[in-house]
């Protein structure tokens, strides 16, 4: 179910443009690459179990980019999970998307992977009932909160020493 990579079932074409890369869902062969992906990437690393346990819960929202002419290269991937929370704007609980993690080789940047990933995603993630899209990104990420604010998230607040290297974090978030 979904696993032959060559097959294109699950392959998205951004719209409306010609582009050197797919996104596609990811599979449990795909997480070695995105695992490879994270790690050159971002400095926050995750058992592979962690990965997994994403993928079974929501594979939909869990997308890769590769390269067209080789589709089994990952370049970058998106990962988001469900989480019950209290609202920004009232202390009701309510379901959020939570983006755990997005990255883009850094050879293939700057040319709409990531917004790509970020397009295909959410409505994914939405699907699930959310009233919010949420993330942590480090206060000094610049490239990161371009690329959320062009999304239209905003800074809820700060959330102090969130990084194990004591880096303060941007709790973003963006109306469903
Ligand atoms: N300088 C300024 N703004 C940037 C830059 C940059 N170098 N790169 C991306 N952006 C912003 C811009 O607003 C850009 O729009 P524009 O090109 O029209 O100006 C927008 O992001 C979209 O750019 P894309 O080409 O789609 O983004 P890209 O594929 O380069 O990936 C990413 C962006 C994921 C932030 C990449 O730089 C990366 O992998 N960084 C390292 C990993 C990382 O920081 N991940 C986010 C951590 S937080 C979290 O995961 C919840
Ligand atoms: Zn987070």
């Amino acid at each position: 179910m979904g696993t032959d990579k060559r097959s294109h079932i699950n392959a998205y074409t951004p719209q409306g443009k010609d582009v050197f890369y797919q996104v596609r869902r990811c599979t449990i062969d795909d997480l070695e690459g995105v695992i490879e992906v994270n790690e050159k990437e971002l400095p926050e690393d995750y058992p592979y179990f962690f990965y997994k346990s994403i993928l079974e819960k929501y594979s939909d929202a869990f997308l890769v980019a590769c390269p067209n002419n080789n589709l089994e290269k990952i370049i970058g991937y998106v990962m988001w999970r469900v989480e019950r929370a209290p609202s920004v704007s009232s202390l009701r609980l309510i379901k959020k998307g939570h983006l755990v993690s997005i990255a883009v080789l850094e050879k293939y940047r700057r040319q709409g992977v990531a917004t790509s990933l970020l397009d295909k995603s959410m409505p994914a993630i939405s699907k699930f009932n959310i009233k919010e899209f949420v993330l942590e990104v480090r206060v000094s990420n610049y490239r990161a909160i371009n690329l959320y604010e062009k999304f239209k998230y905003r800074t809820a607040k700060v959330k102090e020493s969130y990084y194990r290297d004591g880096e303060n974090a941007y709790f973003m978030v963006r109306k469903v």
